[in-house]
């Protein structure tokens, strides 16, 4: 059998064979076109292998049993952890996108045309696996009108298979740790509920009714719009309390990596819509206020989508209904044990 080659190994054949600028071929002079096609090549690039992490942890999550106090829970916190360190990088390139002018990106745009990073069937395919719901997304059918049927389908594939969301939301709801919900005005989430009461401020009652109607899943008595203008609620009451009561006692060692994992939601959710304020600030400041070449209303609808699509943003609420540590209920001695490295 032959050695091995790097050359071959990488296929580097094809890889670098497969920049064709549009001013080449139409013998125009357009030197940063090479640039904008390598910058779009290498985020597809990472895309897939974000795909991979999170198909890898979604497999994972998916099982009927997932131990936690198992390696496994460590491989899905670890790969998390690495889709977090290459969702930075890709913030990072809009700093080489941007050593490009807005007059050197006009020798070629043109040509472009229709073509947009709007057609990114992969960006979107990982929207909906890390779960965007169809829904949730700013401009509903629009956000498909651009792609091929083959590429529509892979996003719909997505949306209608278990998102990590609903893998967490399901996790939660089996973890075994939290306390269970109890009318027993001395039972763990009564007391939370009253310390969590007399911890607000006058403008902030109203965050009573939000504690229950989430984590008790009471309905308020007059219905109160979703301050944040997301219809779509994810999260079951009995997720919700699992994952608050990770973030209150996440100083026990059974809690920390089922900790990390939420942490690492968030974070992907921090550096997704970093990425989108840094993209959206380059289109404006490379096109102004002109429409995109994929069609849409340019620098207005990223920022509607920005504002609108950020995934884990129930987890991010939890923040709202935390309560001083000195404040926290104290736990059986029971659950104390559980929760320590050593089961009595
Ligand atoms: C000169 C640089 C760029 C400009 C002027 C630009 C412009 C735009 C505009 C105007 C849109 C909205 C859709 C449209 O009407 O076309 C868009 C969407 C998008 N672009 Fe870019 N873009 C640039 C670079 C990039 C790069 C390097 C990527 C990396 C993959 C990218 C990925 C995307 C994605 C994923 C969307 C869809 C966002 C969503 O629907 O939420 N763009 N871009």
């Amino acid at each position: 059998m032959a050695d091995m080659h790097y050359h071959d190994y990488l296929q580097l054949d094809k890889i670098l064979n497969s920049q064709f600028p549009e001013s080449e071929k139409q013998n125009l002079s357009a030197h940063d076109e090479m640039l904008f096609i390598i910058i779009h090549q290498t985020y597809e690039l990472w895309f897939k292998q974000l795909h991979h992490e999170v198909d890898a942890v979604a497999a994972i999550m998916r099982k009927p049993a997932l131990n936690d106090n198992s390696p496994e829970l460590q491989t899905v916190v670890h790969r998390l952890n690495r889709c977090v360190t290459i969702l930075r990088v890709l913030v990072h390139q809009i700093d080489i996108m941007e050593t490009m002018t807005p007059m050197d990106f006009l020798d070629f745009r043109d040509m472009l045309r229709p073509a947009s990073g709007f057609q990114s069937w992969q960006f979107k395919q990982l929207e909906a696996k890390l779960g965007l719901k169809f829904d949730n997304r700013h401009g509903k059918e629009y956000y498909t009108a651009q792609l091929r049927k083959e590429h529509v389908d892979v996003i719909k594939n997505a949306e209608g298979t278990s998102s990590l969301l609903d893998l967490v939301n399901n996790w939660l709801e089996r973890m075994p740790l939290a306390p269970p919900l109890s009318d027993d005005p001395n039972s763990f989430w009564q007391i939370y509920r009253d310390s969590y009461q007399g911890s607000l401020a006058d403008a902030e009652k109203g965050n009573i009714t939000e504690l229950e109607e989430i984590f008790f899943d009471i309905k308020p008595q007059t219905s109160n719009p979703d301050k944040s203008g997301q219809a779509l609620k994810q999260f079951s009451a009995t997720a919700s309390r699992a994952a608050l009561f990770i973030m209150l006692y996440r100083g026990y060692p059974l809690l920390q990596q089922p900790f990390q994992l939420l942490n690492c939601l968030l974070e992907i959710d921090e550096q997704l819509s970093s990425w989108r304020y840094r993209h959206m600030n380059m289109v404006h400041r490379m096109i102004g206020t002109r429409i995109g070449t994929g069609g849409s209303s340019g620098k207005d609808y990223l920022k509607a989508a920005a504002d609108k699509h950020y995934i884990f943003r129930e987890i991010a609420q939890l923040n709202s209904f935390l309560i001083e540590r000195r404040k926290l209920p104290a736990l059986p001695k029971e659950m104390e044990k559980r929760l320590g490295f050593v089961h009595g």
